[in-house]
């Protein structure tokens, strides 16, 4: 593997300078009087992929400034970055890790030669591995300590051990396959186990320890209280091997936890947490929705790869969301950025966006240690249409910040009630008008005089009734959600974020921010038992920790 370098100082290159300019320049542009001048905006700024349809048209946004953010991309060097991505360079540099999700999806018959060793037969070997164990499980032969098939599987990991898996189990529920229940448990919170503990009979149950790591201080307590409850339940030690599988890239750990070694399924260092699902982390999805269905995933994904990989920029969907995402954080100074999916079944979305966006970007420095003097990620946040309409779309359409948006909406709905899908189609696509439009002073000064109010209360109204309106927003239309549309989906979300990071010049691939926190929840958990007596550093925590331990006495 060659040693991956990106040195980019973004705000040197002369794309960067023009653009500042140019967002003076489109100080006053107004959406809808350049959607009333030109008939083909729609068509202009909008693309096709497989299935999804991505329309741009209604983003402050003309021809001269799409030009500048292609540039910026060039010159950023993104093709030879989006070559060292697929080829399993090293662009995880603070951690000499390549990045390779991709390989995951790549089809039978490919060959990745990454420091002279295919990797494609240990991905496909595992897959298989999947797939034997797949088919023992709903074919009834995989048996618990009593001989019962297995009826319900947990999968304990936490971040990208849970939030893929979770996402896309819940996501693809229609394929869900009869027999066998998916849940989730991550959190340390004992509650969370309670609560799923009374649904569960351990005679029928599969925990699932999933953690690339096997060093995560919540799935590995989680993983001991599911070993306590299943011997507390009537488990015996003997077939702990029945109900305890695990997924890592540390096999030693696992099987020091107890985990048989012929029940480990392995990932490599060069997958990231929050890129996992692909792999064997996805094994709940693959339970859930069957192998067939799974590969049909990894294709959709498979196919944006290669959108993303062969296309020019121009028409390449995650570098046109990347640059448009990078236009309003680092030119108009947005700092959140919505994702707001109208699909019940999309409803985790965006919790898994957060993870990939928030930890791959939220970074403050570049690859070379260099301080970052622009912004680089954004605060991801959401939830499902429509009932974020009812709640924090006010915000959206008339508070002070500017929060770009992602509209996600499928044609199709796998439950179509009487027309309740084209209402929810519609309130889709009137948010964005509405964002788009808003409404003028004078308008609502119109509509309170047509109520035949005096013109005070007019001019007192109208301002309250005012929405500004030229707020920027994408909208991605999938054909339904399927494998393969979701598949497509998440993978334009990943190479949007790469697209960010080798233009901010970041590294999207480490997450040393998370470490300190651990680190201290150690140290304050010693001095919380008592098992360190020496006062904290500061009288904050001090004081936090005496409140817990007066109330926990005798
Ligand atoms: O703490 C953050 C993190 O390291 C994530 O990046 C990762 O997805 C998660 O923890 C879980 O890690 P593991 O799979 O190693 O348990």
């Amino acid at each position: 593997m060659t040693h991956y370098q990106n040195p980019n100082d973004a705000a040197q290159l002369p794309a960067w300078q023009l653009l500042v300019k140019q967002r003076e320049a489109m100080q006053s542009f107004s959406m809808q009087e350049a959607f009333a001048a030109d008939p083909k905006r729609f068509e202009r700024f909008s693309l096709n992929h497989d299935g999804l349809l991505l329309d741009f048209s209604k983003n402050i946004l003309d021809e001269t400034t799409l030009n500048l953010l292609m540039q910026l991309a060039q010159q950023s060097q993104l093709q030879d970055a989006i070559k060292a991505l697929f080829n399993g360079e090293k662009v995880n540099a603070s951690e000499q890790r390549a990045a390779l999700h991709t390989a995951l999806r790549r089809p039978v018959g490919d060959t990745l030669l990454v420091d002279g060793e295919d990797l494609m037969p240990l991905i496909h070997d595992v897959l298989n591995k999947m797939t034997e164990l797949v088919n023992r499980i709903h074919n009834g032969l995989w048996r618990g300590y009593s001989e019962k098939p297995i009826t319900d599987v947990v999968n304990i990991g936490i971040g990208g051990s849970f939030l893929g898996p979770q996402l896309v189990s819940e996501a693809l529920l229609p394929f869900a396959q009869q027999g066998v229940h998916c849940h989730f448990l991550a959190n340390i919170d004992g509650s969370e186990f309670h609560e799923l503990s009374q649904t569960l009979n351990a005679q029928t149950t599969l925990f699932i320890v999933s953690s690339k790591s096997f060093n995560t201080l919540e799935t590995l307590k989680n993983a001991q209280a599911a070993r306590r409850w299943y011997l507390a339940q009537g488990g015996t030690e003997a077939c702990v091997d029945r109900h305890f599988i695990a997924v890592s890239s540390n096999i030693e750990a696992a099987v020091a936890f107890g985990i048989a070694p012929e029940n480990i399924l392995p990932i490599w260092d060069w997958v990231g947490g929050r890129y996992s699902l692909w792999s064997a982390i996805g094994l709940p999805i693959a339970l859930s929705i069957g192998m067939s269905n799974f590969k049909e995933l990894l294709a959709g994904a498979w196919s944006m790869d290669q959108h993303f990989q062969e296309t020019p920029f121009a028409e390449n969907m995650p570098v046109i969301m990347a640059m448009l995402g990078i236009w309003y954080s680092d030119f108009w100074q947005a700092q959140s950025y919505a994702i707001l999916p109208y699909d019940h079944y999309l409803r985790n979305f965006t919790q898994h966006l957060q993870q990939l966006d928030m930890e791959s970007n939220g970074k403050h420095v570049r690859q070379d240690g260099t301080a970052l003097n622009y912004s680089s990620g954004s605060v991801i946040w959401g939830g499902v249409g429509c009932n974020g309409q009812h709640a924090y779309h006010q915000l959206l359409h008339q508070g002070t910040l500017l929060v770009p948006a992602d509209f996600i909406v499928p044609v199709v709905s796998h439950n179509q009630i009487a027309d309740h899908h084209q209402w929810l189609y519609a309130n889709c696509l009137s948010q964005s008008q509405a964002l788009m439009q808003g409404k003028s002073r004078e308008q609502a000064a119109q509509e309170l005089r047509a109520q035949h109010l005096p013109e005070s209360e007019v001019q007192r109204l109208a301002p309250h009734k005012e929405i500004l309106g030229n707020k920027p927003s994408n909208t991605l239309v999938l054909e339904r959600i399927c494998p393969r549309r979701l598949g497509a989906l998440i993978a334009l979300y990943e190479h949007k974020v790469f697209v960010q990071s080798v233009v901010w010049g970041t590294n999207a691939f480490d997450q040393w921010g998370v470490e300190l926190g651990k680190v201290l929840g150690e140290d304050v958990y010693q001095r919380l038992t008592g098992h360190v007596v020496q006062q904290s550093t500061d009288t904050s925590t001090q004081g936090l920790i005496n409140f817990f331990r007066s109330r926990h006495r005798g």
